[in-house]
């Protein structure tokens, strides 16, 4: 069986004051859950601090980016070891802001991917066909590439270090979440690609969130969907009724 994974992803949101003050929530009221696994990640600035605000909780803290090559000459880049040295336990790797507003492309999500790993790190693997190419019958064709690329090289036993976000660019932010069938369709043909790349029992460990204007009112049925295992959550989990909203009643 697989463990519900929900995750707040802040961006580029919150200050110091605030972010400690959610996290040291969400950390309290960690010990009223079982049964899910619950992740938030903070900007990088704030790393540490939060670790240490969740200390001993069941929340886990991770970074929402991180540089591909080990150290060096790399001016505003932030390393897998450094992460790993405040205490961040995951990390974010192709996340749909990355991809189109970076530029970051699949190999390079690769190498951050094989970078995280490498240091001990797990990660979430971000997925998602753009409105485009939804439109033009190309969504399976962009999931396909992005999980073939994204995890070329990785063994089936890192597989069990990662999880997959399938996250439409569509839905990221416009407050149109995908429906549950939407969603159902996405989540089971990426399961059907992990199956042939890795087997069938591998491929059935791998949890798959779904992330795009996710609510404590569209979770429930989200997550009823064939292959929804969690979610990647943005904007609602900025503030604590909202996310523990999500968090609480997501099973
Ligand atoms: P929203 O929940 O704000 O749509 O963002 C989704 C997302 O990008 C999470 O990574």
């Amino acid at each position: 069986m697989r463990k519900p994974f929900l995750a707040g992803n802040w961006k580029m949101n919150l200050d110091r004051r605030s972010g400690v003050a959610l996290a040291r929530t969400l950390a309290a009221r960690s010990v009223t859950w079982s049964g899910r696994e619950v992740a938030i990640f903070p900007a990088f600035v704030y790393l540490d601090e939060i670790v240490r605000a969740t200390a001993g909780s069941g929340v886990r803290v991770g970074a929402q980016n991180l540089c591909d090559e080990k150290s060096g000459a790399f001016t505003g880049e932030v390393s897998a070891a450094m992460l790993k040295d405040v205490g961040a336990t995951l990390v974010l790797c192709g996340h749909s802001e990355r991809r189109h507003l970076y530029g970051e492309d699949d190999r390079l999500v690769n190498r951050k991917l094989h970078a995280a790993l490498s240091q001990g790190l797990d990660v979430i693997l971000c997925v998602g066909e753009t409105l485009e190419e939804r439109k033009s019958g190309s969504t399976e064709a962009r999931l396909s590439r992005q999980m073939t690329l994204g995890l070329a090289g990785v063994s089936a036993e890192d597989l069990a270090r990662i999880t997959i976000a399938y996250e439409p660019v569509w839905a990221i932010g416009t407050g149109v979440n995908a429906s549950p069938a939407q969603a159902g369709e996405a989540h089971t043909y990426l399961r059907g690609l992990l199956s042939g790349l890795y087997g069938e029992s591998a491929a059935a460990a791998v949890r798959i969130q779904y992330g795009g204007s996710v609510k404590a009112d569209n979770i429930q049925t989200l997550m009823r969907a064939p292959n929804v295992d969690g979610a990647l959550v943005g904007g609602a989990s900025l503030q604590s009724e909202s996310f523990l909203g999500i968090v609480e009643v997501a099973l």
